[in-house]
């Protein structure tokens, strides 16, 4: 793309947003947090009030909660506001980097690119449907998320979404008044909302779950889900979701105490398998397991019954399992088995 046209045109036309004015990354990420499920028009007076009541972050981690809420009245979406004001309080510094701004409770992918790219200069992309139907057209195809060029990936980013909101629009693009138009390949095919050709994916919960490998021997335990619901009637290695504050080897403890009545600990790391369902997402953190000494750690009283066996790895490929399990199979396949003394 020749870039220079679209940072051209967003230097010249973009709208005068406030949140435009400043590099501050306080600014930026209160503004960003606010545009997460919230209009640009709605959100302008917003920002405005916000910024005289709460400055800096210092003065918004001082503040009531009350307050807090107070100022963001209207605006919806409560959790951001809460959010805001806990990471304020908590945080000594503000983070600089993408991945640093991750980490803040309230800020996802798409706030943390926004943030980092505008307020810090990083070279990282923003990509919401808006910048995917732009790219997706631009290219004729579907693209995925791609770096900025060199140069200003805030402003970049930033005229991606505005190219998108305003003129390269769902329904009935602009087309006319687009600054890149003359290498548009979808307008060159005539039908510029042919793009992209899948819808977006959904954003969908997500779940992190630790899931254990208990060897017995040569075999490890599974068992099978109840019939009714999710998945019901396959096979599948114990484990649970995570809760708050607890590190993955504390949540596969509990888990497997919960779940099996075995007392084990997490042992060396195996693999971590990412899945997407239609309505979540999940993670399966899965570790090895070993036996705790003492009473009730005999791996002899943990007997097979229905819907609980001791299989092989061979064995475990002969049964039905979801497909996050089934990858969490193929690794321990690939892996072997970790060394004694675990076992
Ligand atoms: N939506 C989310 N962030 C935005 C920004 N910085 N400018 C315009 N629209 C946005």
């Amino acid at each position: 793309m020749r870039t220079g046209r679209l940072l051209a045109w967003y230097r010249k036309g973009a709208r005068d947003l406030p949140w435009r004015r400043t590099r501050d990354p306080y600014s930026i990420w209160v503004s960003e947090v606010m545009l997460q499920q919230t209009q640009i028009a709605t959100v302008i007076p917003y920002y405005r009030r916000w910024l005289k009541r709460f400055p800096t972050v210092r003065a918004l981690a001082r503040a009531p909660m009350d307050d807090v809420l107070k100022a963001w009245e209207g605006l919806g979406y409560y959790a951001r506001a809460r959010n805001l004001h806990k990471a304020a309080r908590l945080l000594k510094k503000l983070p600089r980097t993408a991945e640093e701004w991750r980490a803040v409770t309230g800020v996802g992918a798409y706030t943390a690119a926004a943030i980092a790219s505008i307020a810090h200069g990083e070279r990282v992309a923003v990509f919401d449907g808006n910048v995917r139907r732009v790219l997706s057209r631009f290219e004729a195809r579907d693209v995925t998320e791609a770096p900025p060029p060199r140069g200003k990936p805030g402003d970049w980013n930033q005229a991606l979404m505005e190219l998108g909101q305003r003129v390269c629009t769902p329904r009935a693009p602009r087309c006319g008044e687009c600054p890149i138009r003359s290498d548009c390949k979808a307008r060159a095919s005539g039908e510029p909302e042919r793009w992209p050709l899948k819808k977006a994916k959904k954003e969908v919960p997500h779940k992190e779950v630790a899931v254990g490998v208990i060897w017995k021997g040569g075999r490890f335990y599974v068992q099978r889900r109840a019939e009714e619901g999710l998945l019901g009637g396959l096979w599948e290695f114990p484990g649970g979701k995570r809760e708050k504050g607890e590190t993955f080897e504390q949540c596969l403890r509990r888990e497997i105490r919960e779940e099996t009545g075995f007392r084990v600990d997490a042992g060396p790391f195996l693999v971590t398998v990412r899945h997407r369902y239609s309505h979540f997402s999940v993670e399966l953190h899965t570790y090895h397991c070993f036996w705790r000494r003492g009473k009730a750690a005999d791996p002899s009283s943990a007997r097979a019954s229905e819907g609980k066996r001791w299989v092989t790895p061979d064995e475990a490929g002969a049964l039905a399992m979801p497909t996050a399990n089934r990858r969490i199979l193929d690794a321990l396949r690939a892996a072997g088995r970790p060394p004694a003394p675990a076992f």
